[in-house]
């Protein structure tokens, strides 16, 4: 059996990743409920938020789910607290220290999954005790790593240096993406943009359709002085643009990102002035489709390419 597929005790090996303002319990629970692994992405909620989604979630499926927690969280604390009071079985972090939380989650019997952009942090996740490592490539949606080191570069960098299973992230929207990353040594693949434009996401109509509407080129990493993260191009992603053309400082960036950007773009609909987080594979997104057709239609294509190459005659 597939090693994420045990670890987790799933159907596919096909993590929903955690996305603020993206995905809550429907989106979570839709992709458990057809065999994947959802994630409720706690980093855009409050504590009390994080517990009600737990239970809602508990509430619409009896399969496998995770929490995403960002750790850089200003109430980490209190995020963890609920984690550990609401029984979660399975945690990823991102963005900041694994050896910080990893052995008291792992303490109270959670399967624990960092994110990593490099290797040097996934061999510092694997020595945390972390159970596997999410390697995500630059063309990811979302906070991203300084280095720009694609997916296709970094999965089998990762896989060679760490001996815990590896998830693949960062441009993989189809059936084709995921088999390319089990032959770079992947043995499980985290999506993100392609299940921010599921029916089931949170995100407001409007991000959905811009997304829908994206092209080649239509995303940029953005703001690498500060916190780098791929942005589909608008208003506000023009200012930032600006702003580092023009040398802006640290704390000038920060002013001009100031509060609630990602609120107003993602989850209020504020094509304008919000901060839009979307994947490279933004461009391939053609419909907003429920998430289980989504990870049915990219499993079908995984076991069809696989059949295909198996045919191929060198
Ligand atoms: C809208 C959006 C929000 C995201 N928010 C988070 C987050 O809260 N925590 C996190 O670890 N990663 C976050 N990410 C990154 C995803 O977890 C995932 O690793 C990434 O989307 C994979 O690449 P893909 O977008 O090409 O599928 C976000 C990505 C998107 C598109």
């Amino acid at each position: 059996m597939n090693s994420l597929c045990s670890l987790f005790n799933i159907r596919f090996p096909v993590i929903q990743a955690g996305m603020v303002w993206c995905s809550g319990w429907k989106l979570a629970a839709a992709v458990s409920n057809a065999g994947g692994l959802g994630l409720i992405g706690s980093g855009s909620m409050h504590p009390g938020t994080l517990r009600e989604h737990i239970r809602k979630c508990k509430a619409a499926t009896v399969h496998p789910f995770g929490v995403n927690v960002p750790l850089l969280y200003p109430q980490i604390e209190e995020l963890m607290a609920v984690i550990l009071e609401e029984g979660v079985k399975i945690v990823f972090t991102s963005a900041g220290n694994p050896a910080t939380w990893t052995s008291k989650l792992k303490e109270a019997g959670i399967k624990v999954v960092h994110v990593v952009s490099n290797t040097k942090f996934a061999k510092k996740a694997e020595v945390s005790g972390v159970d596997a490592v999410v390697a995500e490539g630059f063309e990811a949606g979302g906070h991203n790593g300084r280095e720009e080191t694609t997916t296709l570069c970094l999965v089998p960098m990762v896989a060679d240096a760490v001996s815990i299973p590896v998830i693949a992230a960062g441009g993989i929207g189809s059936g084709r993406a995921m088999l390319a990353a089990f032959a770079l040594g992947a043995e499980g693949v985290q999506i993100g943009s392609a299940f921010a434009v599921a029916a089931e996401s949170s995100a407001h109509p409007n991000f959905k359709r811009a997304v829908l509407n994206a092209g080649e080129g239509d995303t940029k990493l953005s703001m690498k002085s500060l916190v780098p993260i791929r942005l589909l191009k608008n208003e506000f992603y023009e200012q930032v643009e600006q702003a580092e053309r023009m040398g802006a400082s640290k704390e000038e960036l920060a002013k001009l990102l100031g509060k609630g950007r990602a609120k107003k773009g993602m989850y209020e609909g504020d094509l304008v002035e919000g901060e839009l987080e979307i994947g490279q594979v933004a461009a391939t997104l053609q419909e907003i489709k429920p998430a289980a057709e989504i990870l049915k239609t990219i499993w079908d294509d995984f076991v069809a390419t696989k059949a295909k190459l198996e045919k191929l005659k060198l």
